[in-house]
């Protein structure tokens, strides 16, 4: 073995070391006495999920000379409950019946018990951040962000004013701050300087923009059994896309993020999405220079790469 090999085989070991604490840290957290909360977080977390704000922070935390995985578990746990509590309220929203390729929630537990589970989830954030101080601050403002881009979004259907300028900014709040304050809690927690901890910032930032923008096309263009979610134009009555294309756009389901999400679908604006988050992911690759070589940062760049070559 190569000494390059050695040291991947080491970070790849970090890794999963890290993310083994990150999950243990989430089961400990929402092992409520109350059995459908319990079974209800347990159902979504075992789910699957591609787990990648943790994976942001835990690369951030590394790239900057970070080296304590038990440093990590508590926030690493936070940022992804956090997520997980907005997909759980999501599929709430947009009448998701599959998440993570198994019944969502809602669809299982109903409504009620969907709305309560995503607010236990929020909650037991508060409990995993609490000896975190300041970096409190930064989960929090990602929190509102996230539930000001949703309320944005739905504020932009409800008035049909949903311009490109109105989704830039829904995206950057409902999923770039999360990303961003992943990243810039992985470097704080390992003491970056002010430097790095805003080109890490900014990385999380840029391609939580890109995460957004190829989830869209996603949502249009794949279907659901790779998605293993609801997707956008929807097959709830057995048609897909091409059913629903061949229908000549007629709306198969009362949504009315579905005719916009079809009108995308029309001239290039999937080309051109595609193209934004290429350049989105250069720009965040582009900004880590500042942060210095080694296998985490090469990480990092894989990672950028992922978000829009992901087919899922
Ligand atoms: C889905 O996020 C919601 C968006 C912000 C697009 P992910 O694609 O990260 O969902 P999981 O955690 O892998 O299921
Ligand atoms: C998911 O949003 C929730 C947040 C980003 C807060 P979307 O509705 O765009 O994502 P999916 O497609 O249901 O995962
Ligand atoms: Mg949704």
């Amino acid at each position: 073995m190569t000494a390059r090999e050695a040291k991947q085989e080491n970070l790849e070991q970090t890794m999963n070391d890290g993310l083994a604490a990150i999950e243990q840290a989430m089961f400990d957290v929402t092992n409520s006495e109350v059995e459908v909360l319990r079974d209800a977080s347990h159902h979504i977390l075992n789910s699957g999920g591609k787990r990648i704000r943790p994976r942001l922070l835990l690369l951030s935390y590394l790239a900057v000379g970070g080296h304590d995985i038990n440093h990590i578990a508590r926030p690493g746990a936070a940022v992804e409950l956090m997520h997980t509590a907005s997909v759980v309220h999501d599929d709430i929203n947009d009448h998701g019946i599959m998440r993570r390729g198994r019944p969502s929630v809602n669809s299982i537990w109903g409504r009620t018990f969907a709305l309560l589970t995503g607010d236990f989830l929020f909650t037991a954030v508060y409990e995993l951040m609490s000896p975190y101080k300041d970096l409190n601050i930064d989960l929090a403002n990602s929190a509102t962000a996230l539930v000001e881009g949703e309320t944005l979004q739905a504020s932009a259907v409800k008035n049909n004013n949903f311009t490109r300028e109105v989704y830039m900014r829904i995206i950057a709040l409902k999923t770039a701050a999360l990303f961003k304050a992943s990243s810039s809690i992985g470097a704080k927690l390992a003491n970056a300087t002010d430097e790095q901890t805003e080109a890490l910032a900014n990385f999380g930032f840029n391609i939580g923009l890109a995460f957004q923008i190829i989830d869209d096309i996603l949502d249009i263009v794949a279907d659901e059994e790779q998605l293993g979610k609801t997707s956008g134009i929807d097959m709830e009555q057995g048609r897909g896309l091409g059913v629903a294309l061949q229908n000549n756009g007629t709306a198969v389901k009362e949504d009315p993020m579905e005719s916009i999400k079809r009108k995308m679908l029309e001239g290039d604006t999937i080309e051109k999405g595609r193209e934004q988050a290429q350049q989105l992911v250069d720009m965040a690759i582009a900004g880590l220079h500042v942060i210095p070589e080694s296998d985490a940062k090469d990480e990092l760049i894989a990672l950028a790469k992922l978000v829009i070559e992901r087919n899922y």
